[in-house]
């Protein structure tokens, strides 16, 4: 049996940033209230030449080098996206051919913010059992395309952004040691977009609606975020016989810095081990986690044998956490 780990990482942020004070502009908001509030100061927003998948291509590439590793050795390419170039066909299939990676499996994944550890999840057991070596997990959103910027209640919060990771067999103890995750559909209705899909489809009703755009109940999901991600951080701990004690570094959902603060608190950890980027990014929803840990692994934030724990919790609801040792 393999064990699979990261071999390399890479990322692509839009260049345009958005401030809070050019939302001041759009939304009667204030600097004040989204600092407080959410702990973002500034997000990114893709330019109209740029997609999902031109994005992707962009990270994998880099991500790819940093492994060594070039795209035909690719035996699987698994993009983690709920703002896909279109709904077919899928983004993971335009970034293959992108890459000049032909006839590797490639395919979607949605499970918006979590969705970066399902794929991680779905690449660690194809290399487990032996069915793939290499596997390109990516986490892409441009949900500055799904924004409504007259709703001050979904636009401060969300940027565009892509990360991704190679990820290949291992020596122990590096890899990943364990990984937990749900979804509770349920609560499908506290964050999703209403048309565009076989429920709605798009017409000039929908858009003159606004049906096309992100709605969210974010007051009634924080508590549910909070509650879920810090119960399946001490299961996949519990899972591998491990203590947040021996954490070097939690990587938690870049959803709201008030979430993460409130988790850090309940698992009882120092700040000094708590990743945060959300002042500079925003929540990029499934590409959260990767620029996180791209970050980390450029900066050195991360070395060798480092045991550290991403959890997340998105739409759907979903949420998961993996834990792996660098
Ligand atoms: N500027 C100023 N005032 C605002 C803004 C804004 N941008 N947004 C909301 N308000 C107002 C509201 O209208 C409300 O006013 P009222 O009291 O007069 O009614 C007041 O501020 C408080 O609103 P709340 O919604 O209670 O604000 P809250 O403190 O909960 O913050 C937020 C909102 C940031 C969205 C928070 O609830 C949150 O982060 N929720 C979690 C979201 C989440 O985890 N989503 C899942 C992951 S994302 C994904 O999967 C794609």
């Amino acid at each position: 049996m393999c064990v699979a780990g990261v071999l390399g990482t890479g990322s692509a942020l839009p260049d345009k940033v958005i401030t809070n004070q050019d939302l001041e502009k759009l939304v009667e908001t204030s600097d004040q209230w989204i600092t407080d509030r959410t702990g973002i100061k500034e997000r990114r927003q893709a330019a109209p030449h740029e997609t999902t998948s031109t994005l992707s291509i962009l990270a994998s590439r880099k991500a790819l080098e940093k492994a060594g590793i070039q795209a035909k050795d690719l035996d699987l390419i698994i993009c983690s996206t709920i703002s896909p170039d279109m709904p077919l066909p899928s983004t993971a299939a335009l970034v293959q051919s992108g890459l000049g990676a032909s006839g590797c499996c490639a395919f979607d994944l949605a499970a918006a913010c979590s969705g970066f550890l399902f794929g991680m999840t779905v690449a660690e057991q194809f290399i487990r059992n032996g069915t793939a070596k290499y596997v390109l997990v990516i986490g892409a959103e441009l949900l500055s395309r799904y924004l409504d910027y007259k709703d001050r209640t979904t636009c401060v919060i969300f940027g565009d952004g892509v990360a991704a990771a190679v990820f290949g067999p291992v020596a122990p103890p590096s890899g990943i040691l364990a990984h937990e995750l749900h979804t509770e559909g349920h609560y499908a209705d506290h964050l999703f977009i209403p048309a565009g899909g076989t429920a709605l489809p798009a017409s000039s009703y929908t858009v003159e609606q606004g049906a096309h755009y992100i709605k969210m109940r974010g007051n009634e999901l924080f508590k549910v975020a909070v509650r879920s991600m810090e119960d399946v951080s001490r299961q996949v701990l519990e899972k591998a016989g491990l203590q947040v004690a021996d954490l070097d570094l939690f990587i938690p959902h870049q959803a709201n810095q008030r979430i993460t603060e409130a988790i850090r608190e309940r698992l009882g950890m120092c700040s000094e081990k708590v990743y945060s980027n959300i002042s500079h990014v925003g929540n990029t929803s499934s590409a959260s986690i990767p620029i996180c840990l791209d970050e980390c692994a450029q900066s050195g934030r991360l070395k060798r044998g480092d045991l550290v724990l991403m959890s997340a919790f998105g739409a759907g609801v979903t949420w998961g956490a993996v834990l792996m040792r660098w």
